[in-house]
């Protein structure tokens, strides 16, 4: 009873739910019956990757939700949506625009498909210790030095929320006669956000959502969304080809449901979760505290405790103090999810706590998030199946990557698997305490 028991300690802590799953394991959020649903493929339930039944009219409704060519659900989280979206894409692999804020299961992806990055960088305008933001200048000279690329991959909006410029990107993309695949884990709720501000309703050709993150759906819960016809003959099989052939009812059911409760009240809870949000916000701000710049996902929370005197991990263990669970932290900022399922009270809480925070002089900023990309020696496909051996970075320098090294996971990775380690690489791993890498043997 180790895991149950941890999880029942944890519960008991009431910390209030800032971090994902979207439900915030707020009573009520599902049927009590829903667990005791746990069927598998039967006469009457239908099959996920042969659905020709209720889940295919599950599917189906999403989709007429959505205004999208096909919906398709996953309980295998985002990953299974991300992997699918490239193979319908790039089925035999070849190059690809993608950009450099990229999350492990894209990468994990090249290798499977053979597929070979021409990187896009963010430009970091979104304040420092961001990544930023992938512009369509960027990716339209990019398209233009690699005229045989497949399809163009980024995502947006990034763990902090900030928003790429899908709708410029997607015009790019229109003219150069590619789709554009958009990573949109942290944005399944932009449907409801704003005038609409998920990539499919600005122009991208596939959308992979993380359903679980910030709506109510069980942890592994995720939509795949296409907005062209061509992309859904092949995609049941595209999902079946990574994807467990057990996949959870419980999850699909709470996929389903949710496309009920936004349907009924989807508009108006994000209207007042923005209202909400924004006043924290701007509580934040007259704190001290320094957030994103510029376009950002209205909803998500992303403080810069360093502009406080804080690093993000003590930032966190602050909120914990205060009966706070954060998503995520790092060196300079903690990032919060809220949802239409956290309470007035986790508000007021939260409030109290940034009212409360011991405001001392800014740490130094991070002016750079990352080191300039080196040479790709061998291709990810290469490098992450390979044989490799871990080696101190120091003892790194003039190797090939074998993995993905970033100092702060959701950020610009500094090394790609396949790419020589250069001297600034792993000078700027170390600094960031990130002491050994794997190389190709
Ligand atoms: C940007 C991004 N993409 C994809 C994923 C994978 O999502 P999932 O955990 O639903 O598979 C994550 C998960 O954190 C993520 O942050």
């Amino acid at each position: 009873m180790h895991l149950y028991q941890t999880l029942c300690n944890h519960q008991e802590k009431n910390r209030s739910s800032f971090h994902t799953p979207g439900h915030k394991n707020m009573a009520g959020a599902f049927p009590s019956d829903l667990l005791e649903l746990d069927y598998t493929e039967l006469p009457d339930t239908d099959s996920l990757y042969e659905a020709q039944g209720a889940i295919l009219q599950a599917e189906h409704a999403a989709a007429d939700l959505f205004h999208v060519k096909r919906t398709v659900f996953s309980a295998g989280g985002c990953t299974l949506c991300i992997q699918a979206m490239l193979r319908l894409a790039v089925p035999d692999g070849g190059k690809i625009i993608m950009g450099r804020v990229i999350h492990r299961s894209a990468i994990n992806t090249l290798a499977l498909l053979g597929i070979e990055p021409v990187w896009v960088l963010p430009r970091p305008d979104a304040g420092d210790g961001l990544p930023g933001r992938i512009y369509a200048q960027d990716v339209e000279q990019a398209l233009r030095k690699e005229p045989g690329a497949k399809a163009v991959y980024l995502t947006s909006p990034d763990y902090y929320g900030v928003l790429s410029d899908i709708e410029g990107i997607s015009e790019v993309c229109r003219r150069h006669r590619v789709p554009l695949l958009v990573d949109n884990a942290h944005g399944s709720h932009l449907w409801y956000v704003g005038e609409g501000l998920h990539p499919i309703q600005l122009g991208a050709t596939m959308a992979a959502d993380s359903t679980h993150k910030t709506l109510p759906v069980l942890t592994g819960g995720a939509w795949l969304q296409i907005a062209e016809e061509r992309y859904t003959a092949d995609v049941k099989e595209a999902m079946a080809l990574f994807g467990s052939t057990s996949p959870a009812y419980p999850i699909m059911a709470s996929l389903d449901l949710c496309v009920d409760w936004l349907q009924q009240g989807g508009q108006e809870a994000y209207g007042q979760l923005e209202e909400r949000v924004a006043r924290l916000k701007m509580l934040a701000w007259q704190n001290g505290i320094r957030q994103p710049l510029g376009a950002c996902d209205p909803t998500r929370i992303a403080l810069d405790m360093s502009s406080i005197g804080m690093t993000g991990k003590e930032g966190a263990d602050y909120l914990r103090r205060c009966g706070i669970e954060p998503e995520m932290a790092d060196g300079g900022y903690v990032v919060l999810i809220a949802t239409p399922f956290n309470s007035e009270e986790d508000f007021v809480r939260l409030e109290q706590a940034i009212r409360q925070i011991p405001v001392a002089s800014p740490l130094p900023t991070m002016k750079e998030t990352s080191a300039p990309p080196a040479s790709q020696v061998v291709s990810p496909r290469q490098a992450i199946l390979g044989a490799s051996e871990t080696r101190p970075v120091f003892f790194s320098v003039g190797e090939i990557a074998a993995e993905a090294a970033c100092p702060c996971p959701p950020g610009v990775p500094v090394v790609m698997p396949g790419e020589r380690i250069t001297e600034k690489a792993a000078e700027f791993l170390s600094t960031y305490g990130i002491s050994y890498i794997k190389v190709l043997k």
